[in-house]
């Protein structure tokens, strides 16, 4: 859209996204947008502009309080996988479950209707039968309450971009994927920790949360099954999460990506439809074993649900036609509990295989065994961080564990058990070679 406005016009001119005035030129795409600088005579000279390609000149909108342009933060865990998870002899860093290919999903029937797809753009928020498919996961839910992602990660932008300002505050669970930590930062939104105690086997600590919610509240997040710990939280827990942000009408927002991959076989229960301010999130790429399919979702009341839709306009409009094809067939309830089945097979095995090493190795590591997710969360009793142990981990024996600095706690390595059990014991392996050097 902004492409096409800017060569409609073949010169400069003024867009607005949120809080951010931008200066639009000519250039080459990559250097079209540049966050616009908030000094005041560049403001004034923004008021003194009548009209906007011909239309009513749009009111500015307050700009951060940095200057107007968004800082963000190094997301360490997504950068270090980026950068070693395919370099190394043996990657331990994946969450989710061991990836499919098409050819072990789908059928010959189904390959051949995706070959002869047309490869137009899809329904922006997710074709009908796709968010028929997502919104049997919630009773209660419509399709209107549905918006299909890139990826849970898109879900979890679109969303807290939509709904946290500057000066706002978010109640946030750690130890967790920093994500939604990082981008609520970016918006100038105050972030207050909650931690999940290993001495509770990482049930959150209530006290500390209650005294961390106040009427200046405005989102409660949570991760559960959460990522790294594997911890899945009572229902005592999330009864009482639902009164905190109802008590301050705050928003809860709940990442349930992992759900799905319960070592029980017993799905975690959603917060949706236990309080009418919740969105929460879900996708593929964890406990289905498709990362790559990039789809993911958000589900909420319809109005934040429109809200986030109307802000991913602005970022990848669409998720990918196939993907969505794909997703409404592993949706179906039969596929469905096959790819889950599937998934728990892979995680019974490792989770004892880990634990028994765990155990060979007391003094040095301990566990709290995960009851969800593909990870467990590995305590470390080093003289050094986990952070350096990590890091010499993958420069001398070329295995890759992520250090629990990349979630908010340090003295950790979080360790996949979703991949291949051959995977896991070379991994095992090379940390035992290593050992000596490191103790
Ligand atoms: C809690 C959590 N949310 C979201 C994501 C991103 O998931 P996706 O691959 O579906 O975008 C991850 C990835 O690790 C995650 O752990």
């Amino acid at each position: 859209m902004i492409i096409s406005l800017i060569s409609r016009k073949k010169g400069k001119g003024l867009l607005m996204g949120r809080n951010i005035w931008y200066n639009v030129t000519s250039a080459p795409v990559a250097q079209r947008i540049e966050c616009w600088s908030p000094e005041p005579k560049v403001a004034r000279s923004n008021r003194a502009r009548r009209s906007f390609f011909g239309h009513p000149k749009p009111q500015p909108l307050p700009f951060l309080p940095d200057g107007g342009r968004m800082k963000l933060e190094n997301f360490e865990l997504e950068r270090l996988q980026s950068l070693y998870e395919h370099e190394v002899d043996c990657n331990l860093t994946e969450s989710g479950l061991y990836p499919y290919t098409l050819r072990e999903l789908l059928d010959g029937a189904e390959i051949e209707e995706l070959l002869d797809m047309r490869l137009g753009y899809g329904q922006t928020n997710g074709t009908i039968g796709l968010r028929q498919a997502i919104s049997r996961l919630y009773p209660g839910t419509t399709i209107d309450r549905v918006l299909v992602t890139n990826g849970t990660a898109e879900a979890n932008l679109v969303a807290i971009w939509s709904l946290l300002e500057p000066g706002d505050e978010l109640v946030f669970m750690l130890p967790n994927y920093l994500q939604i930590w990082g981008l609520a930062r970016s918006f100038g939104t105050e972030v207050k920790p909650f931690f999940l105690k290993e001495e509770l086997a990482w049930a959150p600590d209530l006290d500390e949360l209650r005294r961390q919610v106040t009427p200046k509240t405005k989102m409660i997040a949570v991760c559960n099954p959460n990522n790294p710990t594997g911890a899945v939280l009572t229902s005592g827990a999330m009864d009482e999460i639902v009164r905190l942000a109802g008590e301050v009408g705050a928003w809860l927002y709940a990442d349930e990506v992992y759900r799905g991959a319960e070592l029980s076989g017993e799905e975690t229960p959603s917060f949706f439809g236990r309080y009418e301010k919740t969105l929460v999130t879900g996708g593929l790429s964890k406990a289905y074993g498709l990362p790559g399919l990039r789809l993911g979702w958000l589900v909420g009341q319809v109005a934040a649900v429109e809200k986030a839709w109307s802000f991913r306009d602005y970022t990848s409009i669409s998720s990918g036609i196939i993907g969505q094809k794909i997703a409404t067939w592993v949706l179906q309830p039969a596929r469905r509990r096959m790819v889950l089945d599937r998934g728990r097979q892979i995680l019974e095995e490792n989770v004892r295989l880990l634990g028994d090493w765990v155990d060979a190795h007391r003094g040095i590591f301990s566990l709290v065994p995960p009851r969800a997710s593909g990870i467990a969360y590995v305590r470390c009793h080093l003289a050094m961080s986990t952070r350096e142990f990590s890091t010499r981990l993958r420069q001398e024996k070329s295995v890759f564990v992520q250090d629990g600095e990349c979630f908010g706690l340090p003295g950790y390595i979080r360790v996949s058990i979703g991949v291949q059990k051959d995977v896991l014991l070379k991994g095992l392996r090379l940390i035992d070679e290593a050992l000596p050097g490191l103790c």
